[in-house]
């Protein structure tokens, strides 16, 4: 699904800098889920589809980019580089060695901002397929963003400079929230508590509707109710984040002594939800370090 422009308004940023002295032009390598979503928000944002350009392997994903959002497109991945100030490398992670090998002839002169949103693929790996210690900022975004509601980490190597690190964060703003690493090992937790966090969302909804159905709700009811809850109380915990209520105090709120909220709390307590938390995340992190090694282990 493409966001159309108008259906959001909001407005884009504009940079000023040595590189970005004018509204930077963006191009994506990749142009599946994930980089349809950033163009679209950026679109939905009010950034120029003039200045973007996305180029894949062929035409599929690329030409609902041309035809719905009127950006420039290419099945040859040098198509748009040489003149880009910034480049998205949104292929899979197993695409990336051989992208960076086709386009690192393009970039001689002046380097881009590299921004990489391949999961478990280091910036070292990426430098030494690039051939050159390029300004490199590795992303992990979330499917959220599908809907404008991600929640991105972002890690920036030290070649990035203050104006490319404001650009990074305004592209991904486009569609969630950012949070900056001061350590590229901790995007692999930012893995663990975003990249794969909405997973353990669904299988908590997944085992409320499950319950409901055994209480006796008909599953689309069940749906609606777990589902809207989901949603209802992630933006109350947003929206009271804002004004100092976190969520242990929201929490508290709805428990009252000897109530029912307090009987359920209590179950999961009793039940060790919090160490399965943690040990699922641990989990997951480790994973993420492991893919990471494997993946710096086919470097150039
Ligand atoms: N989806 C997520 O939830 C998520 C979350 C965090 C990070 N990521 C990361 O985001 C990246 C993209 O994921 P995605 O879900 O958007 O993947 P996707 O939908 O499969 O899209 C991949 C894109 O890469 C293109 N591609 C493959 N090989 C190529 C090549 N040699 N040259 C140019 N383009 C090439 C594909 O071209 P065609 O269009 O021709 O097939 C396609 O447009 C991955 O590295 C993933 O780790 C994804």
């Amino acid at each position: 699904m493409l966001h159309k422009p108008g259906l959001i308004q909001r407005t884009f940023t504009k940079f000023s800098g040595d590189i970005l002295s004018d509204t930077a032009r963006i191009t994506f390598i990749g142009a599946g889920n994930m980089a349809s979503c950033i163009i679209g928000g950026l679109i939905n944002n009010g950034y120029p589809a003039a200045c973007l350009s996305a180029s894949a392997r062929s035409n599929t994903n690329l030409t609902p980019l041309a035809e719905e959002l009127g950006i420039a497109t290419s099945t040859d991945n040098s198509a748009f580089v040489q003149n880009s100030d910034v480049v998205i490398l949104a292929v899979k992670p197993q695409n990336l060695q051989s992208v960076c090998e086709e386009i690192r002839t393009e970039f001689t002169s002046r380097s881009p901002l590299f921004i990489s949103i391949a999961a478990g693929v280091a910036c070292d790996s990426i430098c030494s397929w690039l051939q050159q210690d390029v300004a490199l900022v590795r992303c992990m975004p979330n499917t959220p963003a599908k809907v404008l509601a991600g929640a991105s980490g972002l890690y920036a190597n030290d070649k990035v400079d203050s104006t490319q690190k404001q650009l990074a964060q305004s592209i991904l703003a486009a569609v969630g929230s950012v949070s900056w690493v001061e350590e590229e090992g901790m995007i692999d937790s930012v893995t663990a508590i975003a990249g794969s966090g909405p997973a353990y969302f669904f299988l908590f909804i997944e085992a409320m509707i499950d319950a409901g159905v055994a209480q006796g709700f008909d599953r689309a009811t069940a749906e609606t109710l777990a589902i809207q809850t989901a949603f209802g109380a992630s933006k109350l915990a947003k929206e009271s984040l804002q004004n100092g209520i976190d969520v242990v105090e929201l929490r508290r709120r709805v428990t009252s002594p000897k109530g029912t909220t307090e009987q359920a709390i209590l179950s999961f307590e009793h039940n060790n939800l919090r160490s399965t938390v943690q040990q699922a995340m641990d989990a997951c992190r480790d994973r993420a370090q492991e893919l990471a090694k494997l993946m710096a282990e086919t470097k150039a």
